[in-house]
């Protein structure tokens, strides 16, 4: 027990960080609204002052002048003279046209919505819904495919922080084993870009919705991977591209509670050949949590907020791959707090394609440009799993591109996007 001095000493840094915890808002609104601003783009060309500065943010300068003195002391800008802000090294990953650019990713953790509906936690603890759901009135997928700058806020954001973590996947995990891999729900295409430049032999599958998939023809090509990359829309609730060595799903599946979760990893193993690999790569909870979990439990109280998803244990992630016919078989990491969550098919037996009750009805999903065999598979085992209900409120023509009659014509086509 501390006693005298050493007590109050303990109890005032108890204090103190319980401060910076309670004013954690401030910090993230100064850099926020910093990056609206785009200051850092402002700054890029030398330092300027705070009057001429408000005269091209087009905002009221003592303020400004406050939240500039604000951005300085998080070591975004400095204060070279009184009223006088240069960009710092740490800021200037605010500006927009940086390799390393977050502006993005900070748009869209302090978007107005994110924002509206951490307000809202006390609803989603008491509930255990989502709080996104209430303050927009849609879940976020079926928001964004109404909401064009917010999509791309978020399509960005996603790109800018996948762009920062792959350079520790690929030093920690050996892609190069495979020769053929889909990244499900991949967006733009960042993540599989990256596994492509690395892996020079391998060819690839990127298969999300029509919304995930926009800007994907620009990052493929500007990483030179185009003509190994195939790009498909489809929906991995209906299926998923057949026959690759692996299926990689970054930061996709904590956005799904654990039914839906089962259905997209029922639809990887049944597009598994008997040795192929899934690689779900998401933050792994402890069973007890400490400080140290703390990036893990922030995101997972991040998802309860704004989806009906959630992180979970590896015991969670094991369970939900048995529910699908899968077997957890290794867990690396952690690399940048992600874990891959590699699984297999339980046995080779079950992977084998089986006439539905109904009769065979097969579909052909041709991946011509990437290698991966064209395999006639009998649908009638997904058709069930195409509830009538369309949990994402996604656009019609997002529609007919993923129905199984489209499937001939289910490439992107480039030049649209
Ligand atoms: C959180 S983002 C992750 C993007 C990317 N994997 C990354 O880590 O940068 C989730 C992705 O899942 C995609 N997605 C959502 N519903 C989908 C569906 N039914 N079928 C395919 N992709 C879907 C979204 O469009 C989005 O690109």
């Amino acid at each position: 027990m501390l006693s005298g001095g050493f007590r109050v000493a303990a109890l005032t840094v108890l204090v103190m960080s319980l401060l910076d915890a309670l004013f954690g808002y401030a910090p993230a609104q100064v850099v926020h609204v910093a990056a609206r601003l785009g200051i850092a783009d402002h700054l890029a060309r030398g330092p300027r002052s705070s009057s001429e500065l408000a005269a091209a943010t087009g905002t009221h300068e003592p303020s400004l002048r406050r939240l500039l003195r604000g951005l300085a002391c998080l070591s975004g800008v400095s204060e070279d003279s009184p009223g006088v802000f240069s960009l710092t090294d740490d800021g200037a990953v605010l500006r927009s046209d940086a390799p390393d650019s977050i502006r993005r990713m900070v748009m869209l953790s302090v978007s107005d919505e994110v924002w509206r509906s951490w307000g809202e936690l006390e609803y989603s603890v008491r509930t255990g819904k989502s709080a996104w759901e209430k303050v927009t009135g849609a879940t976020s997928f079926a928001y964004f495919a109404t909401h064009d700058e917010q999509r791309l806020t978020f399509n960005f954001a996603m790109s800018q922080h996948t762009r920062t973590v792959a350079p520790v996947f690929l030093a920690g995990y050996d892609f190069s084993r495979f020769a053929t891999l889909v990244d499900l729900g991949g967006g733009n295409g960042t993540l599989i870009s990256c596994l492509l430049r690395a892996v020079p032999g391998m060819k690839g599958v990127l298969f999300d919705t029509a919304d995930g998939l926009e800007s994907s023809s620009e990052v493929l090509a500007a990483a030179g991977v185009s003509d190994r990359c195939e790009v498909m829309v489809g929906d991995f609730f209906d299926s998923v591209p057949p026959g690759a060595d692996a299926y990689v799903i970054k930061s996709v599946i904590h956005d799904w509670d654990d039914a839906d979760t089962v259905r997209i990893l029922s639809n990887c193993r049944r597009a598994m050949g008997p040795s192929g690999v899934l690689l779900v790569i998401e933050p792994v909870l402890p069973d007890v949590c400490s400080a140290e979990d703390t990036g893990a439990v922030m995101s997972d109280l991040n998802m309860l907020v704004l989806t009906e998803g959630r992180e979970r244990t590896e015991a969670e992630f094991a369970s939900l791959y048995e529910a699908a016919g899968l077997t957890l078989v290794e867990l690396v990491g952690p690399l940048a707090g992600y874990r891959l969550i590699v699984g297999m098919v339980s046995s080779a037996e079950e992977n084998m394609p089986r006439p539905s009750a109904d009769g065979p009805v097969s579909v052909s999903i041709a991946c011509s440009g990437c290698g991966i065999s064209p395999t006639t598979r009998p649908f009638g085992e997904h058709t069930p799993a195409m509830s009538p209900m369309d949990p994402f409120g996604l656009p019609p023509e997002y529609r007919n591109t993923t129905r199984p009659a489209a499937s001939s014509s289910s490439t992107v086509d480039r030049s649209a996007t």
